[in-house]
C-alpha cells in the first residue's frame, strides 16, 4: 500500500543505531557526530528484545525512553524497530519447541538470531505482545516517524520443519486444496506411490532417500513465505491499532529469494530494502541497480527506502572488499536515482563485540580521522542538497519479468542440466539494457504490461496458462516480447504443460520446443545471426516452427542447422524466442533488432556512465553516475544540485563522481 505522506521532508540519511551496545557517554558523542554528518533518521531497537522485556511480561523502557528523547532533542527522527528477529533466552527456555528444525532435522540453538519457528503459537503471541507494548509506549512520541518490524524476514532461516510448522502446513494445504483429490492431482502423487488418503499423513518435505515431490516442495516454499508474512501482518496490525506512523520491514531484493516481494509489498506502508555489494562481482553496481529497480517495482513505482547498505566492507562474504574512495557515494546515489527517498546504512557506529565487529559503519573503529568518516560527512551534505528529489518517480519503457515462484520451482532438483540459472539470465539481459542506458522496471507475470514497449522474459520456467494468455494479448496489442530458453515449461504445480514445453506461448512466439538439448560442460555451440557468428553455450533446443521466422540458426552442436532464434509477427506486435545462452556480444546483436521492433532507443551515453531520471509533473532530475576511470560528458542544460552551478548544454562528470541536474526543460530528451 503506497504511503500517502512522506516519512521525512527530504531524503532521509542515517542508519541502524545500537545504543544498547554502548555506555551513556558514547550516546552523547553519537548524537553530536550524527549532527555533524547530517543524519536525519536512525533505526533503533531492532535486536533489543532481551533488554526491553527482561523476563516474560516485565518491561524496562528506561534506556529506550532516554535514547529516543535524546535523539528527538537533537532533531533526529526514529525508525523504531520491533525486536522480533531475535527472541530472548527466556523465551527459548520457556518454549524449547519454538526452535527451528532444519530440513535435515537439526534443532537450531540459541546465541545467534532468526532461529525461531514462525509457526510456534508461543512466538506468535510473544511478537504481538512486544509490538503492542512498544506501540503503546512510543506510538505518540514525536521522534518516531516509522516502524521497522522484525529484520529481513526469511534470513538467515525461513524454512522450518518443526512439529508446529508441519501442523500449520497441513492447515494451509487444506485451505488451498480443500480435498485430498485436488492435492493428489496437483502434486502428481500417482508418481512413486505418494498418494495420500489422510491429511495427517502429509508432512513437511524433509530430507528423504531421494528427491522429494517437487509440487510438495514448491507448496512448502509458498507456505513458508505465507507464515513469515502472517507474522509481519500480526505485528503490523498490533501497531496500527495503537499508532499512526507508517509500518515497514526491510526486504532483501536481489539478495535473497525466499520471500515473494510482490506479495509483501502489498502489506507494507512503504517498501524498504537492504542491499550489500557482492564483492566477487566486478560489476557489483549492476547488481545494485537490479536490487534498486526491483525495490521500486514491487512497490508499484512509488519511492522506497534504502534501509541498509554499507559504507565500506561487510564481514560475511569470503573476501570482504573495502569500498574505494567515492564508491560509497556512487552506490548511495544510484539507489536514490532509482527511486529511494533514503540513504541509510547498517550501521551508525562499528560494534566492538559480537559477530559483526569487522563490518564497516558510518563511524568506523578508526574514528573521525578516517576516509570513511570524511566521505560520510560529505555524503550527508549531498543528500541534503537532493531534498527536492523526494517523491519523484522513475519512468521506464521496458520491463523484465521477475517471478519468485518461478525461481523457487526452477531451483528444485533434477533439472535437465545444472547450468540453468535464472539469476544469470536475468542479469545478462539486464546488463545489456544497463550498458545501453535503458531504464528497466521489473514486472510480475499477470500484471498489466500495456505501458511497456518491450517486455523480456529471460527465465520464466513456471508460467500459468492465464499469465501466458496475458502475454499473448500483450503482443497482439502491439507489444514486443522476448522470451529466453527454458521458459513456459511448467504450470503452478511444477507439472509440464499439456502440449509440451513452451506450449502456452506457442501463439505469441510462433514456435514450441520438441526437445531440450543441454550441452557438455564447456561446450560451445555458436549461432549464425543475420550473417554473423555469435557465441552460445550450455543449452540448445530442437524447435518446431509454428509460423515464426527463423532469424538465427545453430552452427554446431546437436541442433546444428536448425533454428536457434525466432521472430514472430502476431497481431500488432512481435514475439522473439532465443533458445540458447547467448554471450554478451550475442545479446548485443539480437537486442539491437529487438529495440528496432519495440521502438526503444539506446541512450547513446558513454558506457559506464549510469544515467537515470527521476521526474515529477513539472521537473526532471537527471542522475549521472560515472563508474569509469575517465571523465564523461553528458549533453543537458540545467542546475547542478551537488556541486552547484549550471550545465549549459553539456556537463563533465569527473571519473568516479556523480552529478544531479535539474533540467531547465523537463521534457529535454
Ligand atoms: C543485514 C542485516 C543487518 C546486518 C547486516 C550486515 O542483512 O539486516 O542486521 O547484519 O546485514 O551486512
Amino acid at each position: 500500500m503506497p504511503l500517502s505522506r512522506p516519512v521525512l521532508p527530504g531524503i532521509a540519511y542515517g542508519g541502524d543505531y545500537n545504543p544498547e551496545q554502548w555506555p551513556r557517554d558514547t550516546w552523547r558523542e553519537d548524537v553530536r557526530l550524527m549532527r555533524e554528518a547530517g543524519v536525519t533518521m536512525v533505526s533503533v531497537g531492532i535486536f533489543s528484545w532481551a533488554l526491553i522485556e527482561r523476563r516474560e511480561g516485565e518491561y524496562d523502557f528506561t534506556w529506550l525512553d532516554e535514547i529516543i528523547d535524546l535523539l528527538h532533542e537533537n532533531g533526529i527522527a526514529v525508525d523504531l524497530g520491533t525486536p522480533t528477529a531475535s527472541p530472548p533466552a527466556w523465551f527459548f527456555a520457556a518454549h524449547p519447541d519454538a526452535r527451528v528444525v532444519t530440513r535435515e532435522g537439526t534443532v537450531l540453538g540459541f546465541g545467534s538470531r532468526g532461529m525461531v519457528s514462525h509457526s510456534a503459537p508461543a512466538y506468535r503471541e510473544a511478537i504481538v505482545r512486544i509490538a503492542s507494548a512498544l506501540a503503546d509506549r512510543y506510538g505518540a512520541h514525536p521522534a518516531v516517524v516509522m516502524w521497522h518490524v522484525h529484520n529481513e524476514y526469511g534470513a538467515p532461516v525461513g524454512e522450518d520443519y518443526s512439529e508446529h510448522a508441519v501442523r500449520a502446513f497441513r492447515g494451509w494445504l487444506r485451505e488451498r486444496y480443500r480435498t485430498l483429490d485436488a492435492l493428489n492431482d496437483a502434486w502428481g502423487t500417482a508418481f512413486w506411490g505418494q498418494h495420500y488418503e489422510e491429511w495427517d499423513h502429509i508432512g513437511a518435505p524433509a530430507a528423504a532417500a531421494s528427491i522429494v515431490n517437487p509440487g510438495q516442495r514448491l507448496d512448502f516454499m509458498r507456505f513458508t513465505d505465507h507464515q513469515l508474512r502472517a507474522c509481519f501482518i500480526a505485528e503490523r496490525d498490533a501497531i496500527r491499532a495503537r499508532a499512526e506512523q507508517p509500518v515497514t520491514t526491510n526486504f532483501m531484493a536481489n539478495q535473497h529469494w525466499s520471500t515473494d516481494l510482490w506479495a509483501w509489498a502489498r502489506e507494507v506502508d512503504v517498501v524498504a530494502n537492504d542491499h550489500y555489494l557482492w564483492a566477487a562481482d566486478e560489476d557489483a553496481h549492476i547488481g545494485l541497480a537490479i536490487a534498486a529497480d526491483l525495490s521500486r517495482s514491487v512497490g508499484g513505482g512509488e519511492p522506497w527506502i534504502l534501509m541498509e547498505h554499507s559504507t565500506s566492507a561487510v564481514n560475511w562474504q569470503s573476501r570482504n572488499l573495502a569500498k574505494r574512495p567515492g564508491e560509497m557515494a556512487r552506490n548511495s546515489l544510484a539507489h536514490v536515482a532509482r527511486g529511494s527517498d533514503a540513504v541509510l546504512f547498517f550501521q551508525w557506529r562499528a560494534g566492538r563485540a559480537g559477530a559483526e565487529k569487522f563490518h564497516s559503519a558510518m563511524l568506523p573503529h578508526a574514528g573521525t580521522e578516517s576516509r570513511i568518516w570524511r566521505e560520510v560527512v560529505a555524503l550527508g551534505a549531498d543528500v541534503e542538497r537532493l531534498a527536492a528529489v523526494r517523491g519523484s518517480r522513475v519512468a521506464a519503457e521496458v520491463a523484465i519479468l521477475w517471478d519468485f515462484e518461478s525461481f523457487w520451482a526452477q531451483d528444485l532438483e533434477w533439472r535437465p542440466t545444472e547450468d540453468l540459472s535464472h539469476r544469470e539470465r536475468i542479469r545478462a539481459f539486464y546488463e545489456r539494457l544497463w550498458h545501453d542506458g535503458i531504464t528497466v522496471d521489473f514486472a510480475q507475470p499477470g500484471q498489466n504490461l500495456d505501458r511497456y514497449r518491450l517486455v523480456l522474459a529471460p527465465a520464466q520456467y513456471l508460467l500459468t496458462s492465464e499469465d501466458a494468455a496475458d502475454l499473448t494479448r500483450y503482443v497482439e496489442a502491439g507489444g514486443t516480447l522476448v522470451v529466453s530458453y527454458f521458459s513456459a515449461v511448467v504450470d503452478e504445480h511444477d507439472r509440464v504443460h499439456e502440449g509440451g514445453f513452451l506450449a502456452p506461448l506457442r501463439e505469441a512466439l510462433g514456435v514450441d520446443v520438441e526437445e531440450f538439448l543441454p550441452l557438455r560442460d564447456g561446450a560451445e555451440a555458436d549461432v549464425e545471426f543475420r550473417g554473423t557468428r555469435i557465441r552460445a553455450d550450455h543449452w540448445q533446443e530442437a524447435l518446431r516452427l509454428r509460423g515464426a521466422e527463423p532469424v538465427g540458426a545453430y552452427i554446431d552442436g546437436p541442433a546444428a542447422g536448425s533454428a536457434a532464434i525466432t521472430r514472430n509477427r502476431r497481431g500488432e506486435g512481435v514475439g522473439w524466442y532465443i533458445s540458447t545462452r547467448l554471450d554478451a556480444e550475442g545479446l548485443r546483436a539480437v537486442m539491437a533488432d529487438v529495440y528496432a521492433d519495440a521502438g526503444v532507443a539506446p541512450a547513446g551515453t558513454p558506457d559506464g556512465l549510469e544515467v537515470v531520471r527521476r521526474v515529477t509533473d513539472t521537473t526532471t532530475f537527471v542522475f549521472a553516475i560515472n563508474h569509469r576511470d575517465q571523465d564523461a560528458e553528458l549533453a543537458l542544460t540545467g542546475r547542478e544540485l551537488l556541486r552547484g552551478g549550471r550545465a549549459e548544454g553539456r556537463i563533465t562528470i569527473p571519473a568516479g563522481a556523480v552529478a544531479v541536474v535539474e533540467l531547465d526543460d523537463p521534457q529535454e530528451p
